[in-house]
């Protein structure tokens, strides 16, 4: 399962590629806003640390775009910046479309804001590179959340739809195992989180125990 970081910190990405050989990036337009940085400035930034590599970023489209061609004529513009960047799309009838069009150039897409097996569906039609389910989401209102990532899973092996599931607003370490067993090609997640997913108190207990073990041994 690939390792993807959601954040438009330049900080946090820096650490992530140096330190646990990130896969790829994800942003929204909430962590666009937590980087403090305009929009097209903080992409340029990510670009850059990730150019010459095949790491995908996934940047979010203007989300109070809803008549597909302007999400199309933007979509267009946000591919053109870098060869690294995937269009994030929202999932809705015109974003549906939207997709259709970008796949068909040639654009890859990522199908954001995913709750259903209907909604993945309609995304892998389009021709969506990737369809990420907001899992954290999901389980905040006392949903299901992994079910769908079984659900989708299915649905892509069923009919040979070449879309990633990206396992998307994960908040805890249980959320990254539960969507790998369920078959996510892909889990985007915070920095605190991953560094929670280091750690385990056990393994705190455990080294404190040897430490101590191995004080004894000394000659
Ligand atoms: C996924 O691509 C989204 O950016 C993300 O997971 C949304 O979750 P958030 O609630 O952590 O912003």
């Amino acid at each position: 399962m690939k390792l993807f970081l959601d954040s438009a910190k330049t900080d946090e990405i820096r650490h992530a590629l140096e330190m646990w050989d990130l896969d790829g990036i994800t942003t929204n337009p909430r962590h666009v806003r937590d980087s403090g940085k305009p929009f097209r400035r903080v992409i340029a930034e990510i670009a850059e640390l990730v150019g010459g590599t095949a790491k995908p970023v996934s940047v979010e489209v203007n989300p109070h775009l809803t008549q597909w061609r302007e999400i199309v004529a933007e979509g267009r513009e946000l591919a053109k910046l870098s060869p690294n960047f995937v269009v994030k799309v929202g999932a809705s009838e015109g974003g549906f479309k939207a997709m259709r069009e970008l796949a068909r150039e040639g654009i890859r897409i990522n199908a954001t804001l995913v709750f259903s097996v209907a909604q993945a569906w309609h995304a892998a039609r389009a021709g969506a590179a990737y369809i990420s389910p907001f899992l954290g989401w999901k389980d905040q209102y006392g949903d299901d959340a992994c079910g769908l990532v079984t659900e989708v899973r299915k649905l892509l092996n069923n009919f040979g739809y070449k879309a990633e599931i990206i396992a998307a607003a994960i908040r805890n370490s249980r959320q990254i195992s539960d969507a790998a067993v369920a078959g996510a090609h892909c889990v985007t997640a915070a920095l605190a989180v991953y560094q929670d997913s280091f750690r385990n108190p056990y393994t705190t207990l455990g080294e404190g125990i040897f430490q101590e073990a191995w004080d004894m041994t000394k000659e």
